[in-house]
C-alpha cells in the first residue's frame, strides 16, 4: 500500500533529462553495437502530490503520441519508481522531442532512457540507482539493449546479454570517424523489421558476421579506414530489404563508391561511417544525386556523455 508519506520524498521535486540519439547494429554488430549521436530529446518531470499523469509533447510526436500514462516516458518513470520499490508520485512530463520517430534512429530507446534517467533523478538521495541497473529498467522495456545502451552512456557501446541482465562496455570512437545519416520521410517499425529476421541462419553467415563485427571495433576505435570492410553484414539488412527497398538501393551505390553506408537500427534511415569528415559531403552528394525520394542528410558527431540528468526549477524555464 502506497502511503503519502512514503511519496512525499519526490514531491515538489522537478528534474531536466537529455538524450541523445542512436544508431544501432552499425552493419554487423546486431543486437549488440550501438553509437550515440549529437541530435537530443529533452524532458522535464516534476513529481506533485495530486495523483496521476499528464504529459505535454512538443517537436516530433505533437499531436501524435498518448499524453497519458500510456505514453512511453511516462511508462518507463513508472516502471523505475516501482522496480525500485518507490511509490509513484503525481508526474507531469513535458517532452520536447527532436529525434525522428520510426526511422531507425533510437527514438523510443531515448523516450525509455529519458523516463528512466528522469526517475534516477527524482529519487535522488533516497535510491541509489547504478549503471548496471538504469541499462537493466531501460533494456526491460525495449526488449534489447543495443540501443539503450549509447543513448545512457554515450560513445560506441558493445551490449550483451547474460542470466543476470544486460551489460554494456563503452569506447570512445577515433576522432577521424565522421557520421552522415540520411533520413527519408518514410517510417518503419522496429517490430515489422524484426518479424522479417529468420529464426535461423547458416553457420557461414553467423562466422561472416562474428568477423566483421569484431573488425568493427578495431575499426571504430583505431583504425577508421577498416570501416569499409567491416561494416558488412548477413544476419539482418537482406532479410529487412524487401520493407525498405531505397534504403537498400542507396546503400549498395555508397558501398559501390567506397563508402560505408548500413542500415541504421531497424532503417529506413540509412547511415555512412566516414573514415574522414569529407565521405559526408561526398555521401550527401551521392544520395542527392542517385535518390528518387527525399532523404535528409543529418552529419553529427558522436555524442560522448550519454544520457544527462539535472535538478530543474521553474524559474530556469523563464
Ligand atoms: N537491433 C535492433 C534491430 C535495433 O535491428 O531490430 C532496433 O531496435
Amino acid at each position: 500500500m502506497i502511503t503519502p508519506s512514503r511519496a512525499s520524498g519526490v514531491i515538489g521535486r522537478s528534474v531536466k533529462v537529455r538524450v541523445p540519439a542512436t544508431s544501432a547494429n552499425l552493419g554487423p554488430g546486431f543486437d549488440t553495437l550501438g553509437l550515440a549521436l549529437a541530435l537530443y530529446d529533452e524532458l522535464v518531470v516534476a513529481a506533485v502530490a495530486e495523483p496521476g499523469i499528464h504529459v505535454e509533447v512538443t517537436g516530433v510526436g505533437q499531436g501524435e503520441v498518448p499524453t497519458d500514462g500510456s505514453n512511453l516516458v511516462a511508462q518507463a518513470v513508472v516502471h523505475a519508481f516501482e522496480a525500485l520499490g518507490q511509490p509513484v508520485p503525481g508526474l507531469r512530463l513535458q517532452a520536447a522531442n527532436v529525434i525522428p520517430h520510426g526511422r531507425g534512429l533510437g527514438s523510443s530507446a531515448a523516450a525509455i532512457v529519458s523516463g528512466i534517467m528522469a526517475a534516477k533523478g527524482l529519487l535522488e538521495g533516497i535510491v541509489d540507482v547504478d549503471s548496471h541497473t538504469l541499462l537493466r529498467l531501460a533494456t526491460d522495456l525495449e526488449g534489447h539493449p543495443d540501443n539503450v545502451a549509447p543513448a545512457l552512456f554515450g560513445g560506441l557501446t558493445i551490449a550483451w546479454t547474460t542470466s543476470e541482465g544486460p551489460s554494456h562496455k563503452r569506447l570512445l570512437v577515433h576522432r577521424g570517424v565522421s557520421p552522415v545519416v540520411f533520413v527519408p520521410s518514410t517510417t518503419l517499425s522496429t517490430k515489422l523489421a524484426r518479424s522479417l529476421q529468420p529464426a535461423s541462419v547458416p553457420h557461414e553467415d553467423a562466422t561472416f558476421n562474428v568477423s566483421r563485427s569484431a573488425l568493427l571495433v578495431a575499426a571504430l576505435i583505431q583504425s577508421p579506414e577498416l570501416l569499409l570492410a567491416a561494416t558488412e553484414d548477413r544476419l539482418h539488412q537482406s532479410y529487412r530489404a524487401k520493407a525498405m527497398p531505397e534504403t537498400d538501393t542507396l546503400i549498395r551505390m555508397l558501398r559501390d563508391a567506397g563508402l560505408a553506408a548500413v542500415v541504421s537500427g531497424a532503417g529506413p534511415s540509412l547511415l555512412v561511417l566516414g573514415s574522414d569528415p569529407s565521405q559526408r559531403l561526398f555521401a550527401a552528394e551521392l544520395v542527392a544525386e542517385h535518390s528518387v525520394s527525399t532523404w535528409r542528410p543529418l552529419m553529427l558527431a558522436v555524442d560522448l556523455k550519454g544520457a544527462t540528468v539535472n535538478p530543474h526549477s521553474v524559474e530556469a524555464q523563464v
